[in-house]
This record gives C-alpha cells, structure tokens and sequence, in this order.
C-alpha cells in the first residue's frame, strides 16, 4: 500500500494534537450522557434509521460521533482510527459514559483489509467531516469498504467540498480545483482546528484549553475531486443514491472571513456568491461480491 511512510507520519501529527482539540470540548462526557448528539443533521438525513445497525466509523477521531451513532439506535458501532490518542480518548468516553462502542486503533487501509479477510461485515459504514484528504489511494479505500459492507449495506460520508480549496481567505479565486491526490506537505502538522472554529465544532460547549498550540510534527495531505471520490465508489460496485452539494460548512471555520447561520452552518460573507462547501454521499453495496 502506497505511502505508509506519509501516513505513519500523520498518526504522529495527529497524536501531538488530539489533546489540544480535546482540550476545547467542554463536558462531552456529561453532553452525551444527558442524550446529547454530536452529528449533525447532514449526516442523519443521509444514515437514516439507524436502530438495529451494525455501524463501523472510519477515522472516528475521539469518539464522539461514534458514541452518538448509538444513541441513535445503533445495535453496535465500531470506531476505527490511526491515532492511538484518539483512540484511547474515545475508549475513555465510553467509559465514562457508559455507552458501549469498540474503538480500534488502525490504519485505515490496514483495517479494511484484515477485516475483509476475517469476514466481519457492517450494515453501514459512516466516515465524515476530514477524512478524504488524508487518503493516497482512493481505489483501495472505496474496494475495502465494499468488501466490509453487508449485501444491501450502505457507507455514507460527509466532507468537506474540494471546491472550498479554491478560494483564498478573502474568497478571490486563488488556487486551481483539486485533483490527483499528490502528497502535500504541510509543515505545521495537524492545527488547532476545533480552537479556530470558536465553538462550532464544540457541542458541549467551548472550553479555552490549550492556548496557542503548535504541532511539531508535519504531515500530509491528499487532494482528491468530488469526481475522483465518485468515481472510486462506484468503481467499487456501490451504488450512489444521493450526492448533496452543501453552500455552507458545518461547524468548522476554514476562513476567517465566514458568516455563522443558526445549525452552527459557516457561510461566505455578504456579496461572496454561494459555492459549495461540503458534500453528502450515500452509496449501497449491490450484488454478491
Ligand atoms: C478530521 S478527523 C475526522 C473527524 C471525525 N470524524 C470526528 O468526528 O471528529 C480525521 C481523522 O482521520 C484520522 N486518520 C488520518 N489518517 C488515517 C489513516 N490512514 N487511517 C485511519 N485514520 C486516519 C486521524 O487520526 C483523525 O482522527
């Protein structure tokens, strides 16, 4: 599998920064405790009813979304995720909130793969907000879903919409769309994305934390089109049944220059014409494989 070497360096950038991120989110324990729900509403419209489900989450992060996927009715969820803070964060958060989950540390690639061979299937696989750019080889991603997904099974994914990448922070048409997938480095690691976004990605409330974090550890990222990701899933033999463009970004403040909508949706400023910011995907897995 391609770029091991890249994506071993991105667990290390992501585990330097798992903590300042955490360090923001306020109680989520007591939040989701109380029958708080981290997704939002993008994403339950594409999952649909989740009661009875077997859900594996890729790139799950801390946790959060995963515990909230059964609150929502889940039967079982298994959240996978290549930084072992991350993972041990989200362990912690089912503990403490006694919403049971599995949560496996693993590369994703690597997961799909031994997971296909094992024969564990899911009714759904979900993966959302951040996760399509730090994949270098779509084809293998979008096969190794297939392969884990149940006949009739769906995967769904939310992201952020490579068309956002065009814009520089004033919205002037700065750089040419994405497409390709080619290694970008990015010297600074991981940032303080969830302290940027000022409580739009903090449901539970938006705690200071960390203050003025810096990564040490660089990483790197994938550049992938709307197209190539479409095309790779249904490549897979799974069926597109929605493609949703969305003029607004959930919770995250790519840009200094963004308006906040009720829902904590991020848009461009007055006189800036709609773009498209984040995508919805729902696929089904058609046929014996
Ligand atoms: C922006 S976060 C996704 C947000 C997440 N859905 C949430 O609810 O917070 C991206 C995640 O992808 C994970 N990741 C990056 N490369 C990976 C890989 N090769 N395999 C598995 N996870 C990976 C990171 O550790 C990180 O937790």
């Amino acid at each position: 599998m391609i770029h091991r070497d890249l994506r071993e360096q991105n667990r290390r950038s992501w585990n330097a920064v798992v903590g300042a991120h955490d360090s923001h989110r306020g109680d989520l324990a007591a939040f989701l405790r109380e029958g708080g729900i981290t997704l939002f509403p993008e994403e339950r419209a594409l999952l649909g009813k989740l009661e009875g489900k077997t859900l594996s989450h890729l790139q799950c992060n801390s946790g959060g979304d995963s515990l909230s996927l059964v609150r929502l009715g889940a039967a079982a969820v298994t959240g996978v995720d290549i930084s072992d803070e991350a993972i041990a964060t989200a362990g912690e958060l089912s503990a403490r909130t006694s919403i049971p989950a599995l949560f496996e540390r693993a590369d994703v690639y690597d997961w799909l793969k031994e997971t296909a061979r094992s024969g564990r299937r899911f009714d759904i696989v979900f993966s959302s907000y951040g996760v399509v750019c730090w994949l270098p080889d779509l084809e293998a991603w979008a096969e190794g879903i297939a392969a884990v997904l149940n006949p009739g099974g769906r995967f769904v994914l939310v992201d952020f919409h490579p068309a956002a990448e065009m814009f520089d922070e004033h919205w002037n048409h700065a750089r040419a769309y994405t497409s390709g997938g080619q290694p970008m480095l990015l010297d600074g690691g991981v940032g303080d994305y969830v302290a940027e976004s000022e409580g739009g990605l903090t449901p539970a409330g938006f705690a200071q934390g960390v203050r003025g974090f810096e990564n040490p550890e660089p990483c790197y990222l994938f550049r992938w089109g709307l197209g190539e990701v479409v095309t790779a899933l249904g490549g897979a033999g799974l069926r597109i049944l929605a493609l949703k463009e969305y003029p607004y970004s959930n919770g995250e403040r790519h840009f200094t220059d963004l308006r906040e909508l009720p829902e904590r949706r991020m848009v461009p400023p007055k006189g800036v014409p709609a773009v498209p910011l984040m995508y919805g995907i729902c696929a089904t897995r058609i046929g014996r494989r």
